[in-house]
């Protein structure tokens, strides 16, 4: 039986010799010390403590030791692993607090620096006014009607008793297409959308139609050749010029605030009798102590448009039976609503197309 190997000699193994624990700690620490960011730091910990490093290397070694030996070799090397895993530890703490601001400085962005970044554009106004009005009819249990831009002669006019001869149909002048033969137009009006209403539906109708409509008129703070207006048409039984006023004092009311009313100026409509010129009450000044209000000129009331019962030729003409039925109907300007709601005096912005004006409407998206 052998006993233990008294003759080995610990201080014949390589790597556990003091000086060169010593010199691999030093190496170790220096290597720590000259790691300038995490990335190189991360190779140090690998060459320096990783399982190949001489410091490794050496712990492996004490196993192999005799007995009284790996204490002392323990110690040593012990020690010197400690030093370097706090001298990681400490210079990974420092790295990481320089890279934080680093990247803190580097990323920073300059909110203040010009964008190439397209506008994102905005809804237009009229389009929001458009469906804010459309919003309030259907509150009331209405129905939002549509109809085309070109437009039949025959419903733009004729059907709602407009016949050639009127002499009210010079008072809307008319854009009309190529061959002028085929008799269609470009709807000077959203009333056409009644009689296309009343030609496809029985009633009770209760319908409003928002939409775009054209005439020949020059272009300037006050006329464009298209602009938008809104019509309203009931049909039922037992209508009257009351519910009429009602549902326009309700519409003013929701648009330019509660206890705006209308009122109603005799006027001449073919498609109506009788007719009313509809007024809205001041939304500023609101009747009282008008003389300096700049929005109703010191009339205390706005022209708003144009009203009426429905003419019984027109119900007749578009197949409503007008013993059983009676009807109202009204249009007015969208673009003049919201001209004078705004307190524009021009209304081309509407028309030109710049986001600004869309965006100083609270418009962008
Ligand atoms: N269509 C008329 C216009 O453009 C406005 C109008 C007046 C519409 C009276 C109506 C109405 O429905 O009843 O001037």
């Amino acid at each position: 039986m052998s006993g233990p190997n008294t003759d080995y000699d610990p201080v014949e193994v390589t790597p556990l010799k003091p000086e060169e624990v010593e010199s691999a700690r030093d190496a170790a620490l220096a290597a720590i010390a000259a790691a300038s960011d995490l990335a190189e730091l991360k190779q140090v910990r690998i060459d320096h403590t990783g399982d190949r490093s001489p410091l490794a290397l050496a712990n492996r070694e004490i196993g192999a030791l005799p007995p009284q030996a790996r204490k002392e070799a323990g110690q040593r090397i012990g020690q010197a692993r400690g030093a370097v895993a706090k001298a990681l530890g400490e210079r990974q703490a420092v790295l990481e607090v320089e890279h934080e601001e680093r990247i803190l400085v580097e990323e920073t962005v300059d909110v203040t620096l010009p964008t190439d970044r397209a506008r994102p554009g905005g809804r237009h106004p009229i389009t929001l006014q458009s469906e804010l009005i459309a919003d309030i009819f259907v509150a009331m249990g209405w129905e939002i009607a549509e109809g085309p831009v070109v437009e039949a002669e025959w419903l733009n006019f004729d059907a709602l008793n407009l016949g050639p001869d009127h002499p009210a149909r010079t008072l809307q002048d008319t854009f009309w297409t190529e061959p002028v033969d085929h008799h269609v137009v470009l709807r000077t009006q959203t009333s056409p959308v009644q009689a296309r209403t009343m030609l496809t539906r029985t009633p009770p109708i209760y319908v409003a139609c928002p939409g775009r409509v054209f005439r020949t008129d020059e272009y300037d703070a006050t006329h464009s050749p298209m602009f938008h207006q809104v019509e309203g048409l009931v049909v039922d039984e037992g209508i009257t010029m009351a519910h009429l006023k009602g549902s326009l004092d309700h519409l003013a009311g929701q648009l330019f605030g509660a206890g705006i009313d209308t009122r109603f100026r005799p006027s001449y409509f073919p498609f109506t009798e009788p007719s009313a010129e509809v007024d809205v009450r001041c939304f500023v000044c609101r009747g009282v102590d008008s003389a300096e209000c700049r929005t109703c000129r010191g009339e205390g009331w706005i022209e708003w448009g144009g009203c009426g019962v429905v003419n019984p030729r027109v119900l007749t003409a578009c197949g409503v039976d007008s013993e059983r039925y009676t009807g109202f109907a009204f249009g007015m300007g969208i673009d003049r609503s919201f001209m004078f709601r705004h307190d524009l005096e021009d209304l081309r912005p509407l028309f030109e197309g710049d986001v600004r004006f869309s965006a100083a409407f609270g418009t962008e998206i």
